[in-house]
């Protein structure tokens, strides 16, 4: 029997400068992706995956998010009021219940192993999720997420989401070196951040779904610097693969980076396209314009 994984970490702390000046005082994780902030279709995606915790690290002026999750009850009230039972299901939808959430300050940008080492005390001796908010998935059947814990209750130890990207995007990402088995779950031998161009082991990247043993915040105890001067989640997992397995997964779904002015444009249109009441309308407009 594996450990549930009941607890899921959002590093939020990002400061958004590819955005600017929309996340000069808006944190770029409340971005709108159709309707709802990207921050809150990544933690629909976790709930769906029967996670229970939700722990934010975030960053100066992140408070937005932390109201955003919490319950409007003025509001509540005035759409109850005028019987706006649509608006008021939607409002609801975005809550999670206050015992269920928690904050913790990131106070200094040393990199993402680093704002994972912040969340250490709430997260504890367990295994939890990592989810990074730059990237929206969108899946036909279960969440990315989801998919990871189905494969984690076969497998355990620590279980990362991977794709397939061009040979020339490589160096911008995590890649991981597999043993290649017929499934889409495949044993990793190796990783690295961010190889230099046309060295990387493949074209499978970590695109940012992970489940973790909590072993690796031993390892980011130690604080060490690696690609970009930053503390790095992945060399982070180099050191815990000496000890523990971790499986790749190809999932089903598509990933899109909403830390891209592209990817986040597409994220909007893709999502769009996905409601049925948006679809028809969309599809003719963006033919017009296209
Ligand atoms: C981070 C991770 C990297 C991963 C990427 C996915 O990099 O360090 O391993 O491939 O997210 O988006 P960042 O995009 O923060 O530079």
């Amino acid at each position: 029997m594996t450990t549930p994984i009941r607890k899921a970490v959002f590093p939020v702390a990002g400061l958004g400068t590819r955005f600017l000046p929309a996340t000069k005082v808006m944190p770029k994780e409340m971005l709108t992706v159709v309707d709802k902030p990207v921050i809150q279709h990544v933690v629909d995606e976790a709930r769906l995956a029967g996670i229970e915790e939700f722990i934010f690290v975030t960053g100066p002026n992140k408070g937005v998010i932390e109201d955003h999750f919490k319950q409007q009850i003025h509001l509540e009230q005035v759409l109850k009021d005028s019987g706006k039972e649509n608006e008021l299901k939607a409002l609801q939808a975005s809550q999670l219940a206050p015992e269920c959430v928690k904050f913790t300050l990131q106070e200094t940008p040393l990199g993402l192993g680093h704002a994972v080492w912040c969340a250490r005390e709430l997260v504890g001796d367990e295994p939890f999720a990592l989810l990074l908010p730059d990237v929206l998935v969108q899946s036909t059947g279960k969440t990315c997420l989801a998919q990871l814990i189905e494969v984690y209750g076969d497998t355990g130890g620590n279980v990362i989401a991977v794709e397939e990207v061009a040979a020339e995007n490589t160096h911008q990402y995590g890649i991981v070196d597999i043993e290649r088995s017929k499934t889409d779950n495949h044993l990793i031998r190796g990783m690295v951040e961010k190889p230099s161009q046309g060295t990387a082991p493949s074209n499978l990247i970590i695109m940012g779904r992970y489940l973790l043993q909590p072993e690796i915040f031993k390892i980011l105890d130690a604080k060490e610097r690696g690609a970009g001067g930053e503390i790095q989640i992945t060399d982070a997992m180099i050191r815990l693969l000496e000890s523990q397995p971790f499986t790749a997964v190809e999932y089903e779904g598509r990933s899109f980076d909403c830390g891209s002015k592209v990817g986040y444009q597409l994220a909007n249109t893709s999502f769009a396209l996905a409601r049925n009441n948006l679809r028809d309308e969309l599809r003719e407009e963006l033919r017009k314009l296209l």
